[in-house]
């Protein structure tokens, strides 16, 4: 697939607020910093589309892209930054968690992981969360330019032996860097691919 149009709809606080649910939806979420704004960048080839930051807590809101006038991508703050207090936390929680429940359109929640690091608790309860509410979900390992190959096949290596001490199967994944695009046509192939069971 070739994105030929991508255009920022609205920044929403609230599920409610968020464009009617009538196309396809796939959202992005991950740590802070692990490089969400700049994977939607990568994939539309818009490099201003989304904002990005080197300091971790840029994005805020449920953001909307509307890609090819027919389906959506959705930049989502990050979690597990350090320095964001409980009371930030918790209204993080209740916007995301009511916005990933609630959204019918959503077919597949992207969950980005920095493949430079070894498995985090954030991420490993966000992923359980996840299979308790029955939400489908792929795993994006992103900055892979960061790694030696070899690094990174380990890391990689690790970290699904790791998701099968709780799961039965591996999901999806996908491997990518903003920096050299690699991952790009899989996502947008997977993305496709899916489009067309909506
Ligand atoms: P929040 O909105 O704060 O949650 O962060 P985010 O996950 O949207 O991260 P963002 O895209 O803003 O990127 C954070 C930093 O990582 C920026 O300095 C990016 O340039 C950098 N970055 C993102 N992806 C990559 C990548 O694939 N390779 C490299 N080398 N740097 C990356
Ligand atoms: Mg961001």
């Amino acid at each position: 697939m070739i994105i030929k149009n991508s255009k920022f709809i609205i920044s929403s606080t609230d599920v409610n607020a968020c464009p009617k649910a009538d196309m396809p939806e796939y959202a992005f979420i991950g740590r802070s910093n692990v490089g969400k704004s700049s994977l939607i960048n990568m994939l539309t080839g818009k490099k201003k589309l989304a904002k990005t930051s080197g300091a971790p807590g840029k994005t805020q809101l449920i953001n909307h892209f509307l890609i090819n006038n027919s389906w959506y991508l959705v930049d989502l703050p990050g979690y597990g930054f350090a320095k964001a207090s409980k009371s930030d936390r918790e209204k993080w929680g209740e916007m995301i968690h009511k916005y990933l429940i609630k959204r019918t359109n959503l077919l597949c929640i992207f969950i980005l992981i920095d493949s430079r690091h070894e498995h985090q608790k954030s991420d490993v309860d966000f992923i359980e969360w996840l299979g308790v509410n029955q939400l489908p979900f792929a795993i994006v390992f992103t900055k892979t330019d960061k790694l030696k190959k070899i690094q990174l096949q380990q890391n990689i290596d690790n970290y699904k032996e790791f998701l099968l001490t709780n799961w039965s199967e591996l999901p999806q994944m996908f491997f990518t860097s903003a920096m050299s695009v690699l991952g790009k046509s899989e996502i947008l192939k997977f993305i496709d691919k899916t489009n067309k069971i909506m």
